[in-house]
């Protein structure tokens, strides 16, 4: 049989596991919180966002969401992220990606105080997840290694083919599945859009993990008996005239190869969710000096 992970639960499970994080923080007077900068009108991005800060609320971290106008000068979201990076009752921020044309999502990232980057996107945080000491692991590959945990998959020694490689899944992801701690010591191989051969090398892996927006790219004649899929993907296709969202695997084919396998939507989802929640708790017993239990 194989086992359909269920992110939802896992996630579940995440957001109980910080309850007493927050309580710790809350007899210390500390109520985490977490600025949501959109600067889009994209319906997309806006769903987002409002899924997390519905998330927050839930978990009683404090939301504060900031909306700019698409068409505004740049100088409006620097200076707005300034003031965020100034304000002591703030810990996390998040710009959601991609902002305006006119703006570098690259100097956004920058601009960002480093200790409340809970994305973990800012070079310093990408610098110190690759030399093994992360403050923030970027949300979804952290949630790609508690649901490989949750579903008792040992990557040491492990062969690990990720298929895409984007700074913000395919290469921290890679980095953290590398390093020698816990849920590491794989053997990893970062496919992409020039790889030749690219059903050799997930044949040949025990976990494949699909991160690379392209829809049902992987399917079972791609994979082997056995093998582990995380399905990172969420594209929304039209399907019998209807809008639907579909992963990066093809979900019906690769099930009956995989030992276990994420659906879409379902699977990662809910992960990158709950480990911003993660992040931000975090953010804040750093900030505010009061230690926390997150294990
Ligand atoms: N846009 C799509 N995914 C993300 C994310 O994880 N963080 C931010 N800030 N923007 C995004």
């Amino acid at each position: 049989m194989t086992h359909i992970i269920d992110g939802n639960a896992v996630a579940s499970d995440v957001r109980d596991g910080l309850s007493t994080a927050i309580e710790t923080l809350d007899a210390e007077g500390v109520t985490p919180t977490l600025a949501t900068v959109l600067m889009s009108d994209d319906p997309a991005s806006e769903t987002y966002v409002s899924m997390k800060q519905r998330d927050c609320e839930e978990v009683g971290i404090e939301a504060l969401d900031i909306e700019l106008d698409p068409e505004a000068p740049a100088d409006e979201l620097f200076e707005t992220v300034e003031d965020l990076n100034a304000d002591p009752n703030v810990n996390g921020i998040l710009v959601q990606m991609p902002v305006p044309d006119h703006i570098a999502d690259r100097d956004v990232i920058r601009a960002i105080d480093p200790a409340k980057d809970v994305d973990g996107f800012h070079p310093e945080n990408v610098g110190r997840l690759v030399a093994g000491d992360p403050v923030f692991k970027p949300c979804t590959p952290h949630g790609v290694l508690e649901l490989l945990d949750a579903a008792d998959v040992e990557t040491e020694g492990a062969d690990i083919a990720i298929v895409g490689r984007s700074n913000i899944v395919g290469k921290p992801l890679a980095n953290l599945l590398v390093q020698k701690a816990d849920y590491g010591n794989a053997t990893v191989t970062v496919c992409h859009s020039r790889t030749e051969n690219l059903a050799e090398k997930t044949r040949r892996a025990d976990v494949v993990v699909a991160a690379v927006g392209v829809p049902e790219l992987i399917d079972g004649s791609m994979i082997s008996d056995g093998t582990v899929v995380i399905d990172v993907g969420v594209n929304r296709v039209e399907r019998d005239g209807e809008s639907t969202l579909v992963g990066d695997v093809d979900f019906e084919s690769a099930k009956e190869k995989a030992s276990a396998i994420t659906p879409v939507p379902g699977g990662v989802g809910p992960m990158t969710r709950a480990m911003l929640l993660y992040n931000t708790v975090t953010a804040a017993s750093r900030q505010e000096d009061v230690p926390v239990d997150l294990s």
